[in-house]
């Protein structure tokens, strides 16, 4: 009984949170572990993460700028766009409870959209950044 107990304030604990932030989750911190090893980082930081999100380049080859906020816009709480139209659920989990819950997917889109925006992948320091910006949206 007293774990059940304990679970339920726990719960209610995260549920409150949720108010202000993304509740945690297990699997992005064990993500965040992981990226923590990898950049040989003490911390990551949620402003670093904001300014990736904001930074905007212009592509070698295509001479267009390009950012983050490009398909996710400044707002990351709204629906954003592709390039060809289609619409992209907001990319804030306070928004959209489904982001970065799934390491394999976050990942994959990390992957493909850094090397569309930067030209080449996000290091372990930028992507820890970013999801700890993510995290910390209100
Ligand atoms: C060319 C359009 C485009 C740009 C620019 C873009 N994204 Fe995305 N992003 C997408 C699409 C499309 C998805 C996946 C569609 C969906 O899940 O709704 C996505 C999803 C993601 C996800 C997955 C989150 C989750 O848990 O579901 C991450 C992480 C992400 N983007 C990071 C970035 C970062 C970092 C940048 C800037 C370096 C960026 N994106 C720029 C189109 C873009």
């Amino acid at each position: 009984m007293k774990i059940v107990k304990g679970l339920t304030a726990l719960s209610a604990l995260f549920l409150a949170t949720s108010v202000y932030a993304a509740a945690p989750n297990a699997s992005m911190n064990t993500m965040l572990d992981g990226l923590k090893k990898e950049a040989g980082a003490a911390a990551f930081s949620a402003e670093e993460g904001r300014k990736l999100y904001n930074a905007r380049r212009i592509h070698s080859q295509k001479k267009e700028e390009r950012s983050c906020t490009t398909c996710h816009t400044a707002n990351p709480g709204t629906p954003g766009k592709t390039t060809a139209g289609k619409v992209i659920e907001p990319i804030s989990p306070v928004a959209n409870q489904q982001r970065f819950t799934d390491p394999k997917k976050v990942e994959k889109w990390f992957k493909r959209n850094c090397e569309w925006v930067l030209e080449r992948e996000c290091t372990a320091k930028e992507k820890g950044d970013f999801i700890t910006y993510m995290m910390s949206l209100k």
